[in-house]
């Protein structure tokens, strides 16, 4: 397989190194600023000779050789500031993501693309619109994260192993998520039977400002580390058609209401993208937040004049 990661920064180089780390194929990394990702993937394949991994890594500055990739991972474009939200950076990443979309299309017409870059849901919408790809090719990386933070703040506070959470999040990628306490279990037993709603209500509360307390910590930056192993743990869906069911954010044509957007939801993942997207039943108020949260993004894309 062939796997091309778009932009060599935090996010990107760090998913290149795990991918690199597994195996799973060939690995091409690109981005705009000249040597960066020549001496990272330079870096990295000397890495193998010691971590004991033969995965051939290339950096590029050049898209054609992205050609033949199967899966195009997209992290360019500039990351959140302190103080800043995910919708600050609507216009300048949905240039940047329009552009590297047209070139996906060009060198690369049949591949799966995963978009990461914020304001997630809506570039995912700009990446799938600019390629000119099916919906079900083109998917955004979100609520694997989140229910990743959501399952390490769980873990944490019942002193378990994280090994035995499994954590639901769908919505929106931002203030606007949906963590699922009642599809969230520890070894099958639900959430809601292991600790009382005001626990819960604060992790959800923590879960839903992750990324922002990430970044005040940092002061310059936003987080890579859970990103990257999310975006693998996606990448492993599709590379070996492993049909997992996890959160994505995904093209909706009716499903939770919702036609024409991109928000997070159940989906099963495989080689051809979003083979399923699986419809939950929810709390009233579950469903407000994503009805709010709809609207920030139908706002987002409007604005954008697409
Ligand atoms: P970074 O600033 O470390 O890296 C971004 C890279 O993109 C830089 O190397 C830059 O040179 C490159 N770039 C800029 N314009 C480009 C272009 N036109 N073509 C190719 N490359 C270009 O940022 P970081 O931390 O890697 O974050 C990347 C993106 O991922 C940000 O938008 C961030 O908000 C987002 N993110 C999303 C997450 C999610 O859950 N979906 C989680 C973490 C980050």
């Amino acid at each position: 397989a062939k796997i091309s990661v778009i932009g060599a920064g935090n996010v990107g180089a760090t998913t290149v190194q795990r991918l690199a780390e597994l195996e799973i194929g060939e690995v091409v990394m690109t981005d705009i600023v000249e040597g960066l990702p020549q001496g990272k993937a330079l870096d990295l394949m000397q890495a193998g000779a010691i971590n004991g991994y033969d995965t051939r890594v290339t950096g590029t500055n050049d898209y054609a050789d992205i050609a033949g990739s199967d899966l195009i991972i997209i992290t360019a474009g500039i990351a959140r500031k302190p103080g800043m939200t995910r919708e600050d950076l609507i216009k300048t990443n949905s240039k940047i993501i329009g552009d590297v979309a047209r070139n996906i299309a060009k060198y690369a017409p049949n591949s799966i693309v995963m978009n990461v870059t914020n304001p997630l849901d809506i570039i995912t919408y700009v990446a799938m619109k600019a390629t000119g790809f099916e919906p079900k090719r083109v998917f955004g990386m979100s609520g694997v994260l989140d229910a990743g933070r959501f399952a390490s703040f769980i873990a944490e506070e019942l002193k378990c192993s994280k090994k035995d959470v499994e954590a639901m999040v769908i919505g929106g990628h931002g203030d606007l998520m949906v963590p699922l306490p009642q599809y969230t279990t520890v070894s099958g037993i639900p959430l809601p039977e292991l600790l009382p709603d005001r626990t819960i209500d604060r992790l959800v509360e923590r879960t839903v400002n992750g990324g922002a307390e990430i970044v005040e910590l940092l002061k310059q930056g936003s987080a890579f580390y859970a990103p990257s192993s999310a975006i693998v743990r996606m990448a492993e869906a599709v590379i070996k058609d492993s049909k997992r069911i996890i959160p994505a954010s995904a093209y909706l044509e009716g499903q939770y209401g919702q036609e024409g957007i991109y928000f997070g939801v159940p989906v099963k993942l495989g080689a051809a993208g979003i083979e399923e997207i699986i419809e939950l039943k929810l709390e009233k108020s579950q469903f407000e937040i994503l009805r709010k949260s709809s609207e920030t993004i139908r706002r987002g894309i409007s604005q954008l004049g697409l």
